[in-house]
C-alpha cells in the first residue's frame, strides 16, 4: 500500500485549472459532524453567496494523493457553481496515499458502511441542511475518484442522478479477494479482469439487493495510452453500465468521432451510457467542464435523461416532486473553458 501511494505519487502530474479568471464569491468549508461517518471521510463544501432555490449538488471526487482543497482549486467546478447556484461537495479521503476505499465489502455494499457511506450521508446532510434538491444529485471524479464515483453509482443508485467518470474502473473491479479496504488491485489496474455484461450486472445488483429503481446515467471518460488504469477499464465499464440499462456494449447506437475534442471518440450505447475514448490520452484526461454542465443539465446541448425513465417500481422514493425548474440561472456568458485536469490513481 506504502509503495503503491509513493508510486502514485511521484507520478502525479497536477495541471493547475488555468481558466480561473473570476475570483470565486465564497469559500471552501469544512463540515465535521455531518452524519454517519464509519471511516471518518471528511467533508468539504463550495456554496456560492447566491444559490438557487432547493440548489442541485455536484460531489466531486478527487485522486489518489489529492485532497479535497487540490480538486477544489485543480478542478472547474467552484467556478461553473458560482455561474449555476450549485453546491459543490469534496469529500476527502481518509485513507493513507488518499486513495478511496472501492475495495472492501463494506464500501460495495448499500448502507454497508465504508467510504461510500461517508459520502452518501454527506449528501444527506446537504439535503437536510441547504435545502438542496434531493433530485439533482450529481457525482463525478478522476482516477480513484472516478473509481468511486462507478461505485457510488452502483452502491447508491437512489441517491445519484447523473454520473461522469474521468478515468476510472468498473464498480466492483477492484474488490479485494481478502478483504481488504482501500487495497490496490493490480490486475483491475493492469486491464487483465474481463466479464461480461451480465456478469457485471449481477456484480452490481448484488451491491444493492432488492433495489428495482433506475440507475444514474452515465459517462466514462478514458485515455488509450493510460498506463496507471489500462484503456480495457473502459471497455469493462462500458459492458457493466450496458448490462444494468439492457443496452449492447459490443454496438453503440452512435459513434461520434472527435467529439468533444479532436482525437476523442464518444461512442453513445443509448441514452444513459457514453463511453468516450481519449486518443493518446494517458491517466490524466482533462475535465471537460462545460460538457459536463451540458450532461449535468445546466447547460442545454446533450442532457442526461431523467433518471426516472429507467424501471422505477415499487419504491416511493423521497426525491419530491418539490424540485422547482432550474431556471435561475444566467446565461453562460463567462464559463470557464474546457477543462483541466488533476490527476492519479
Ligand atoms: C482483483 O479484483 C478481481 C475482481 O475484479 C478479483 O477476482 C481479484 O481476486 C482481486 N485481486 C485481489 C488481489 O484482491
Amino acid at each position: 500500500m506504502a509503495s503503491f501511494a509513493r508510486t502514485l505519487l511521484s507520478s502525479i502530474l497536477l495541471l493547475l485549472w488555468s481558466g480561473l479568471v473570476a475570483a470565486l464569491t465564497s469559500t471552501l468549508q469544512q463540515v465535521t459532524n455531518y452524519g454517519t461517518n464509519p471511516t471518518n471521510v471528511g467533508m468539504f463544501v463550495y456554496k456560492p453567496t447566491t444559490v438557487t432555490a432547493n440548489p442541485a449538488v455536484i460531489v466531486a471526487i478527487h485522486y489518489c494523493g489529492g485532497t479535497a482543497q487540490a480538486y477544489f482549486t485543480g478542478s472547474p467546478y467552484a467556478q461553473y457553481a458560482d455561474t449555476y447556484g450549485f453546491i459543490v461537495i469534496y469529500p476527502n479521503s481518509p485513507n493513507s496515499g488518499t486513495c478511496w476505499d472501492v475495495s472492501s465489502v463494506a464500501t460495495l455494499t448499500h448502507n454497508g458502511g465504508g467510504d461510500s457511506l461517508g459520502i452518501r450521508n454527506q449528501v444527506a446532510y446537504a439535503i437536510s441542511t441547504y435545502g438542496a434538491d434531493p433530485s439533482r444529485i450529481f457525482v463525478t471524479g478522476t482516477s480513484s475518484g472516478a473509481m468511486m464515483t462507478n461505485v457510488l453509482a452502483a452502491v447508491y443508485p437512489d441517491v445519484f442522478a447523473a454520473a461522469i467518470v474521468y478515468s476510472g474502473v468498473a464498480a466492483g473491479c477492484f474488490m479485494s479477494s481478502f478483504g481488504g479496504v482501500d487495497a490496490w488491485n493490480s490486475s483491475c489496474a493492469e486491464g487483465l479482469v474481463s466479464q461480461t455484461s451480465a456478469q457485471w450486472a449481477a456484480q452490481v445488483h448484488a451491491m444493492y439487493p432488492g433495489y428495482t429503481g433506475a440507475y444514474p446515467p452515465i459517462q466514462e471518460y478514458h485515455g488509450t495510452a493510460d498506463t496507471t488504469l489500462y484503456p480495457e477499464n473502459l471497455g469493462e465499464e462500458i459492458k457493466e453500465w450496458a448490462g444494468i440499462f439492457g443496452y449492447n456494449a459490443a454496438a453503440p447506437t452512435q459513434v461520434l468521432q472527435n467529439t468533444p475534442l479532436s482525437g476523442y471518440t464518444k461512442s453513445i450505447y443509448g441514452p444513459a451510457l457514453q463511453g468516450i475514448s481519449a486518443a493518446g490520452v494517458g491517466h490524466t484526461v482533462p475535465i471537460q467542464g462545460n460538457e459536463d454542465m451540458k450532461w449535468f443539465g445546466f447547460v442545454a446541448g446533450g442532457a442526461a435523461p431523467p433518471k426516472s425513465t429507467g424501471t422505477s417500481t415499487g419504491t416511493t422514493s423521497t426525491v419530491g416532486p418539490t424540485s422547482p425548474p432550474t431556471t435561475t440561472v444566467s446565461t453562460p456568458t463567462s464559463t470557464p473553458t474546457g477543462g483541466h485536469g488533476a490527476t492519479l490513481g
